[in-house]
């Protein structure tokens, strides 16, 4: 099955064309315009310049993923659209385009949850893996781990109950002058350094129940760095994104432990933005090792937004013929 599909849920216009069947699962091209410049004097996403960026790219970046794949539309099986969870203006620019293209190309359309999109990534980079397993999803919107029952079935088993890792990723790195967004600089920040911050901050996983809260975790960093910058003190910025990294890294790797020791999985998929980061990743590994659970990671330029795993989990829905009408509305929380 050839699917196009087309993802627009927060600041990444994407569009894709994916090859999909019970043996293959390849990308024939994945195209994103990345609005990270659009939005960095701003120091985060501003919705309404979301939306109109998303309008502005749409037709262009479908015709060169068509383009790249060597696809006309005509040859097109099924058209895929991120519906929900995200930004609800840029959600309805990728919703709206991909339902005029269905519509006038009478072609079937399936709405994808961005979440399980991220989980889908894993797909493409592991031909042999298929549910149940359980997943997190780390990213600058979301944190959740879930039980993926099946290809379109999961239970969310813990979430955050404020921000997500890479939001507070971003908004530490917003305050320590880093440019937006923060995370990937925080990464290569925290790989420099040399000497400890001296400095624990607090652990993310709450200790009461599954979930977690990272505004403790960011408030934490951002009144350190308050505090000695109005004393006129100054701090090592490596050393400061490694001790958050430590914190933020370590939150994850608390709840996974628990909850293997309460649940017992063997199988791991971990996606989303955050995923890139080369510390959990080495955390994971090693976390895999010990108790002997596989790790699925998507490949880097997978981890992030893009419109190849929104194809890819609309295959799975397209089999048992989960698609959307023409009264498709974007949501900007999940239903
Ligand atoms: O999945 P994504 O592209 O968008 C959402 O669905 O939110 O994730 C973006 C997030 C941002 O917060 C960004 O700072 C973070 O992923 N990120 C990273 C790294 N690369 C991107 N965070 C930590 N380390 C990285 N290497
Ligand atoms: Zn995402």
């Amino acid at each position: 099955m050839l699917i196009l599909s087309i993802e627009s849920s927060c600041d990444e216009t994407a569009a894709a064309v994916v090859e999909m069947s019970h043996t293959t699962r390849r990308i024939r091209s994945s195209i994103i315009a990345s609005q990270a410049e659009i939005h960095a004097p701003f120091g985060g996403v501003v919705p309404e310049i979301a939306s109109r960026a998303h309008t502005e790219a749409l037709t262009t970046i479908t015709r060169q993923a068509l383009a790249q794949a060597g696809v006309s539309l005509g040859e097109i099986d099924t058209i895929a659209v991120t519906a929900y969870p995200g930004l609800i203006g840029a959600l309805l620019a990728g919703v709206n385009f991909a339902k005029s293209l269905a519509y006038a190309n009478g072609k079937p359309l399936v709405a994808v949850n961005h979440i399980m999109g991220h989980v889908a990534s894993a797909y493409l980079c592991h031909q042999q893996l298929q549910p149940p397993f359980l997943a997190a999803v780390l990213s600058g919107g979301h944190t959740s781990i879930m039980k993926v029952e099946d290809y379109t079935t999961y239970r969310t088993i813990s979430r955050t109950r404020d921000d997500a890792i890479g939001e507070a990723f971003d908004k530490i790195g917003r305050v320590m002058g880093l440019p937006y967004p923060g995370g990937a600089e925080m990464d290569r920040l925290a790989a420099q350094a040399t000497t400890p911050l001296g400095v624990k901050f607090p652990s993310a996983a709450l200790r009461d129940c599954d979930d977690f809260s990272f505004s403790g975790l960011k408030t934490a960093a951002v009144n350190y760095i308050h505090t000695l910058t109005q004393r006129g003190e100054e701090y090592d910025p490596s050393a400061l994104a490694a001790a958050l990294t430590d914190a933020a890294v370590g939150s994850v790797i608390t709840r996974l432990e628990s909850l293997h020791a309460t649940r017992g999985f063997t199988r791991l998929v971990v996606a989303g933005g955050v995923s890139a980061n080369s510390h959990l990743r080495k955390a994971l590994a090693t976390f895999g090792e010990v108790r002997g659970v596989e790790i699925f990671l998507p490949t880097l330029d997978l981890c992030g937004d893009n419109a190849a795993m929104i194809g890819a989990q609309a295959y799975y829905q397209a089999k048992i013929g989960d698609f959307a009408g023409t009264n498709l509305n974007g949501t900007s929380t999940i239903i």
